[in-house]
């Protein structure tokens, strides 16, 4: 499409222009090159609209079977990939409003009665928005599947926990697992929480104060399935909250992956050794014939900075804006859009790659053999036998030491050396007896931990249980 004003480039207002913008300006101020991804929501919006004004009166019968009729042709074409993009439309709104008025004439004129662009791209933001929530919570579901899988496999199979990246505690792979299931859960919540403030009407704001047209917005809510309608005007047709909260949602999410990816990292590292990733997620080295290099998780890792960075930019494009609408909107949708390509293709990557873990229980178990990690139920058994927590921890302190010196592990001590270890702790030794072994194994520890929350096996399982459960409920 040509320019065919007198006036400066649109159209949608020349008459009050006299001088052209350069195409350096129309450029800078289009946004039809990103915006043409709403072009779906765009056309569903109007037609709820055009089907509110013949409902109303405002616009005739014929009118608005002309308009449907038009846009039928216009989703086909945009459908098929034949639609002329133009800049000197600007953006996706004018664009589809002048394709439809040279296909059907007056009707396609009388479509933006009662209405502006500012409350039309409020609305289709929402739309947009409201589907890709959605897709995003069926992906999580489908991550979360994924992982209870694995987790239920690795119910019993013990891993070093660690405090401060050193060996603390033994816990179990799949309690390891089920802390990300935790996250990712949460996440799912305050997805379902940002789309009930996305699920309202903006349209019927018009440019910012409402309309002297007898609308009946009610009714336009519930044709595009929003929840409720926008109580103020001015309000919505200028304020981006519910995209800055998405972005909020989306790094959180993002960040829990990237933390995923960093363990995953660090186990495919020969110096822990714990994991194997499916070679379709990892390259090679162009130089280093050896390696084989975590490149998907490094990446997840990599874009959660991106994605951090589209939140600041919401934030900081909105926190100096007056009431109502300005231009400064327009850049609201590149980093929105981008924030949800991202943790689109991210959980998507995401549940396909964890499938692909392959688990190195014994190094796993022989990483657990140098870090003490059952000390602290060693003290939890002098605790139970009478002696004062404190007391406890100093003698498992002193009976650690010994075993550095002596470059063995606890279990190896016999209960006569234990004693030995204690004797400067007041108490201690007389606690210690030939039931001790028990507490010192890894399996003794693990199951010891049989409360809700706990490592335990048995509880791994049990939460496994309910988490299947409430994923079966949101289906
Ligand atoms: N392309 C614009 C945006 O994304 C549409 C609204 C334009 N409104 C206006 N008054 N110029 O925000």
């Amino acid at each position: 499409m040509t320019d065919s004003s007198p006036g400066n480039g649109s159209g949608a207002w020349s008459g009050r222009f006299s001088e052209p913008v350069s195409d350096l300006v129309k450029r800078y101020t289009a946004s039809v090159f990103f915006d043409c991804r709403m072009a779906t929501q765009d056309i569903r919006g109007s037609l709820a609209h055009a089907k509110m004004l013949a409902r109303q009166g405002i616009i005739s019968a014929q009118d608005l079977t002309d308009i449907e009729r038009g846009m039928a042709q216009i989703a086909g074409e945009i459908e098929r990939d034949e639609f002329q993009w133009n800049l000197d439309a600007e953006d996706v709104h004018l664009n589809i409003e002048r394709r439809l008025t040279s296909l059907v004439g007056d009707a396609g004129k009388r479509l933006h009665t009662g209405r502006s662009r500012n409350d039309q791209v409020a609305t289709d933001i929402r739309l947009w928005l409201r589907d890709a929530i959605d897709q995003i919570l069926a992906l999580i579901g489908g991550f979360q599947k994924n992982l209870l899988d694995i987790a239920e496999t690795h119910a019993a199979t013990p891993l070093p926990g660690h405090t401060h990246l050193q060996i603390a505690q033994p816990v179990t792979f799949g309690h390891h697992l089920l802390a990300y299931y935790e996250m990712t859960r949460r996440d799912a919540e305050r997805f379902v929480d940002v789309r009930r403030r996305t699920n309202r009407l903006p349209l019927g704001a018009a440019a910012l104060a409402g309309t002297s047209y007898p609308i009946d917005r009610e009714s336009v809510a519930r044709e595009l399935g929003f929840d409720e309608v926008c109580e103020n005007s001015l309000d919505a047709v200028s304020d981006r909250d519910f995209a800055i909260e998405f972005c909020a949602a989306v790094a959180l999410t993002m960040t829990h992956l990237s933390r995923f990816s960093e363990e995953l990292i660090l186990w495919m590292s020969p110096r822990f050794g714990f994991i194997d990733l499916a070679d379709r997620f990892c390259t090679g080295s162009s130089i280093m014939p050896q390696k084989k290099n975590p490149d998907v998780p490094e990446l997840v890792r990599g874009k959660t900075g991106r994605v951090n960075g589209h939140l600041i930019a919401l934030l900081t494009l909105m926190k100096g804006q007056p009431l109502a609408y300005n231009k400064d909107n327009q850049e609201d949708k590149e980093p929105l859009f981008d924030a949800a390509d991202t943790l689109i293709d991210t959980l998507r990557i995401y549940a396909d790659m964890i499938t692909g873990i392959k688990v190195k229980q014994d190094n796993m178990l022989a990483a657990l053999g140098l870090g003490f990690a059952t000390a602290t139920d060693l003290a939890d058994y002098l605790v139970k036998k009478g002696l004062p927590f404190r007391d406890a921890h100093e003698a498992v302190a002193l009976a650690v030491r010994a075993a550095e010196q002596r470059g063995c592990d606890l279990p190896d001590f016999s209960v006569a050396e234990l004693k030995a270890c204690m004797a400067h702790v007041p108490g201690a030794a007389d606690k210690v007896g030939d039931d001790v072994h028990s507490v010192l194994t890894v399996e003794g520890s693990l199951a010891s931990r049989n409360h809700i929350g706990g490592t335990a096996p048995a509880q791994v399982r049990a939460a496994i249980a309910r988490a299947r459960a409430r994923l079966a409920a949101s289906n």
